[in-house]
């Protein structure tokens, strides 16, 4: 009877997994692990995007949001780029002690670093017979001149200006001030402040730090620009990405529904310059290595926010403009120099094709709109574009009625892949790991295109770290119908957020990755090239004992990557045993997140609390124990 007991306890605890080394295990995708971006949470203006002014063209329907005035200044609207013709006019105030000027308050102040140079670039024109100056500051909250530097302007066509800024330390909160200094009057448009020091020292280029945090993922795939502002609140709020290029002082600015989506965390302010737009998305997509994955409207506003007609576009005419937006886009991406759209493309600075393979139409749809709609779009792609991958929707939920109605009309239509949205609690994470071992091999490939555990303080703590590390294991293990999965949302500013919980947090200075950041990028940098049956009893491991496993093989390293979560709280031990291996000791390096807060996440002020740990180690055979910590994941790379 002991006996018994013991060996019930020993089994409970011990796993013996087999991993079986097949070369020739199923394919798996280099757009398996992805990113999916959308402005929400400041995550463009304010954020990945550096501009530091909020309003930089006074096109915010209150056109004085975002900057104080004072002494004689007016908004005018017959200014040189046609998309956005507002613009202002400062005049003498008829005394030389009261003065006219503005100041912009940027977005949550506007932060700089020590001896960094800052480029500031205006379009102005005297607005008198006389020459006009404006001195322009760089003012802290006291109102002390940090730096400054003075402007004439001579002429009276517009011109673009620009000057450099350069402070002697670290600033978090900043106003930028100008100042009329002259007697004859100015006209100021595109009032624009940027760090000269962006990703790849580029003009109107993106935040250092951020953009960075994306490269290290190694991306395989880059879904943009969103979520709900593809679909917009209504149908001219839609993102329409044609108003999103060329250059920036021209692009129309467009709201932003997360301004107004969620009353708790209401921001008049946010709205989209396009500052960041298609060009630059693809543009970042080749930086980082990713495929760009683009989604447009499908002719439905937000389903969510509208039930009426008038949200949707009729399928015929009313609905050509979207498709031929689709047409045009692939055009901008892949076409020659010689085609409209290509030529916009090269004369943006990329001749060469971005070389578009993906394309997504629709994003949370459901119920039979969406499929009227989108089969109009399909056979007009297909026609034109045979090799473009077009995705469908499933709709915001992975079950129920609607969902199950979406992957049926997905099959009927030969979508090639299918987006599938969950945002759940860390049971559903954990029991769903088996999710797709059933789904059906021969229909559409899924992309799980927006996904993230919440936990119920919605934090990115541990435990939904873990969760989705676990639940990954099922990606992993059915890469051959699993073709794309990016977690969301990607950004948020700390003071700005709407939506929580997110895989990259900010301030003005800083940013810190999340646990669930490094989840990502464990399994972005160890995604494989085939996958490897992984079993215990002939079973894959979807929660035994909250044990999650799966593996795959690198042809390109040639190493054989095990990839191990312990979801329970006590230590497993796991005999792996690795067949088809040649016996002989091989050099393991093994990386573990771990902790036994579940809780515990990674803050600007504490951005190391959970971060990989990295450990080398030697396998004597075809066979080794380990032993695994409670709440921990793991991965082995071993070389063969
Ligand atoms: O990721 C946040 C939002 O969640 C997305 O915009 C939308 O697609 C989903 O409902």
């Amino acid at each position: 009877m002991l006996l018994f007991v013991v060996t019930q306890l020993i089994t409970a605890q011990t796993h013996n997994i087999q991993v079986d080394f097949k070369k020739n295990g199923a394919e798996i995708q280099k757009t398996m692990y992805g990113i999916f971006f959308e402005d929400i949470n400041y995550g463009a203006d304010g954020g990945l995007y550096a501009e530091l002014i909020k309003n930089r063209s006074f096109e915010f329907p209150q056109h004085f949001l975002g900057w104080n005035t004072f002494g004689k200044i007016e908004i005018k609207n017959d200014g040189p780029f046609e998309n956005n013709p507002h613009y202002v006019r400062l005049s003498y105030s008829g005394h030389t002690d009261k003065h006219t000027g503005l100041e912009n308050e940027g977005f949550f102040g506007i932060a700089v670093k020590k001896d960094n140079e800052y480029r500031f670039s205006v379009w102005s024109r005297k607005s008198a017979v006389e020459n006009a100056s404006i001195r322009i500051e760089l003012i802290d909250e006291e109102s002390n001149v940090i730096t400054s530097q003075k402007l004439d302007v001579k002429s009276s066509e517009w011109k673009q200006y620009e000057l450099m800024l350069k402070p002697n330390r670290n600033y978090p909160k900043l106003k930028l001030r100008i100042f009329l200094t002259s007697a004859g009057g100015i006209d100021l448009e595109h009032i624009s402040l940027f760090p000269v020091d962006t990703w790849k020292g580029r003009k109107n280029g993106l935040r250092k730090d951020l953009a960075q945090a994306l490269y290290d993922l190694k991306p395989g795939i880059f879904r943009f620009p969103g979520g709900c502002i593809v679909e917009g609140t209504d149908l001219n709020t839609r993102y329409q990405w044609k108003n999103s290029i060329g250059i920036p002082e021209n692009r129309k600015l467009n709201e932003n529904r997360w301004q107004y989506t969620f009353t708790h965390r209401f921001f008049p302010d946010y709205y989209q310059s396009y500052g960041l737009g298609f060009y630059e998305f693809f543009q970042l997509s080749e930086d980082i290595g990713a495929e760009p994955l683009p989604v447009l409207s499908c002719g439905l506003a937000c389903q969510f926010q509208n039930k009426d007609e008038h949200a949707h576009a009729s399928v015929g005419a009313d609905l050509d403009p979207y498709i031929q937006d689709a047409l045009d886009l692939i055009e901008f991406a892949n076409g020659d120099v010689t085609t409209r759209y290509g030529k916009i493309r090269s004369e943006m600075g990329h001749p060469e094709p971005f070389n578009m393979k993906f394309i997504g139409i629709g994003n949370e749809q459901w119920g039979s709109l969406y499929p009227e709609r989108l089969e109009p779009f399909m056979k007009a792609i297909k026609a034109k574009y045979p090799e473009i991958k077009i995705i469908g929707s499933s709709g915001p939920s992975p079950d129920g009625k609607d969902f199950e109605y979406g992957w049926e009309q997905m099959k009927r239509l030969k979508a090639d892949l299918v987006d599938e949205h969950y945002y759940r609690d860390p049971n559903w994470f954990l029991s769903g790991a088996a999710r797709y071992d059933k789904y059906d091999r021969k229909g559409p490939k899924v992309f799980a295109g927006e996904y993230a555990c919440h936990p119920q303080n919605r934090k990115n703590n541990f435990e939904s770290a873990l969760c989705e590390a676990a639940f990954m294991t099922g990606f992993e293990r059915n890469a051959d119908v699993v073709h794309m999965c990016t977690y969301a949302p990607l950004f948020a500013h700390v003071q700005g957020w709407q939506w929580r919980p997110d895989l990259i947090w900010f301030d003005n200075m800083n940013s810190v990755r999340s646990v669930n950041y490094y989840v990502q990028q464990l399994y972005g940098h160890n995604a494989g090239t085939n996958m490897l049956n992984t079993s215990e009893n002939k079973l894959p491991l979807t929660g035994q004992d909250g044990i999650y496993a799966s593996s795959v093989y690198d042809k390109n390293k040639n190493e054989i990557i095990l990839k191990i979560a312990n979801t329970s709280g006590e230590t497993r031990t796991i005999n792996y045993i690795l067949k088809g291996l040649k016996n002989a000791e091989r050099a393991v390096v093994k990386t573990t997140l771990k902790s036994v807060d579940p809780d515990v996440e990674n803050t600007l002020e504490n951005p190391a609390a959970v971060v990989p740990v990295i450990e080398e180690m030697k396998i004597p055979g075809t066979s080794f124990q380990v032993s695994l910590e409670p709440k921990s994941f793991h991965v082995f790379n071993i070389k063969i």
